[in-house]
């Protein structure tokens, strides 16, 4: 057997600053994430200018703990694998530039790598000492639904990559974020709107369904502009909102298209399993769709891995060092970077 292959990931897409070390893209030594969150929620929404100088501030400090809590030094890793995009211009390069730096000063090899790939690569991990996940098999439909990003892909093998459709408008996390401040329900819009879910009827509001029959793609905007309608109406009457029965009803017409369309898919291309990630992969009316609707496998990453984390960089770092890439000290940001062109 060879020695393992021990990658330290970084990322700094958005709002989270996270390093974390992962053995053989499948063993989580660490995972270390400094979240905004309560920075931002005052804004509504993430401040960039605000974000990229508080990476500035905790980043030094994330990668030691990230090494330190793996008992490992930087030279016992084998690759340092950062987030080269897409995502916030201005968050992205401070990632990156601690990643030159360590490489430089280290000498280890240093791989770009897209954050949604990043996320999809979460399917393969599981803590140091937790059984390990079963292992996706190929084919796979992977279904990506994050706060910029809702995309349906085909993968025949590791690295490789169809997009079969996406969202025509707003993403998936995007929407649950609009609703959630038109409900008045707080920032991230995500869990709010889940949380307000909970005392909800989801049948109160019969919110549209965009099927778009044909395609793989979505669109999410139709559903948010119903759910403004519904407001302004009520509120031109006087009347109160039932914040919880909304925010049912649109989490399950939400919940309804990406769950159908994504088991669709996977019947129509022959897929072995289905992968599930990005932020919204955390919401619980979702996991417990997929759940319900199909009896392949449906691999969606923990809690802890739903959300922008190092450790999926880290573990896509992995297939990508085996597979030889090695990136120059000069390569830059990739703010627009989609999949299919890594
Ligand atoms: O992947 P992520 O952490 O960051 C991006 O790369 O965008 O995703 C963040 C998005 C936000 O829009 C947030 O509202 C959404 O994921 N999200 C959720 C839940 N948790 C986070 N959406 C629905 N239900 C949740 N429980
Ligand atoms: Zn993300």
């Amino acid at each position: 057997m060879s020695a393992p292959t021990r990658i330290l990931g970084i990322e700094s897409s958005c709002d989270e600053t996270a390093a974390a070390i992962v053995e053989d893209g499948r063993v989580i030594h660490s995972n270390v994430v400094a979240s905004q969150e309560t920075i931002h929620a005052k804004y509504g929404g993430v401040f960039p200018e605000v974000a990229s100088r508080q990476h500035i501030v905790t980043i030094h400090a994330i990668v030691d703990e990230a090494l330190k809590q793996a008992h490992l030094s930087l030279g016992d890793v084998d690759a340092i694998a950062v987030t080269r995009g897409p995502g916030l211009p201005g968050s992205l390069v401070v990632g990156i530039n601690m990643a030159k730096g360590l490489a430089l000063g280290s000498g280890k090899p240093l791989i770009g790598v897209n954050h949604l790939e990043g996320h999809l690569y979460s399917a393969w991990l599981a803590r140091a000492g937790a059984d390990p996940v079963p292992e996706p098999e190929f084919p796979l439909v992977v279904l990506i639904v994050s706060g910029g990003h809702t995309e349906l892909i085909l993968m025949r093998d590791h690295l490789t990559y169809e997009r079969l459709g996406g969202t025509l408008d707003d993403a998936a996390g995007e929407a649950f974020d609009k609703v959630a401040r038109l409900l008045d329900l707080g920032y991230p819009g995500g869990p709010a709107i889940q949380k307000s879910a909970q005392g909800g009827n989801p049948l109160t509001f019969k919110f549209p369904r965009a099927w778009l029959e044909g395609g793989w793609d979505f669109s999410f905007s139709g559903l948010k502009t119903a759910v403004l309608r519904e407001v302004r109406g009520l509120e031109e009457k006087g009347k109160a909102i039932p914040a919880a029965d909304m925010a049912a009803s649109f989490q399950t017409a939400v919940v309804e298209v990406l769950v159908v369309k994504t088991i669709e898919a996977a019947k129509k291309f022959g897929a072995k399993g289905i992968i599930v990630a990005g932020g919204v992969s955390a919401n619980s009316e979702l996991r417990k769709a997929f759940g319900m609707r199909t009896l392949l496998p449906v691999h969606i990453p923990p809690l802890f891995l739903c959300t922008d984390n190092a450790a999926m960089i880290a573990g896509a770092g992995h297939f990508r060092f085996m597979k030889g890439q090695r990136d120059g000290l000069d390569f830059d940001a990739l703010p627009n970077w989609p999949l299919t062109e890594v």
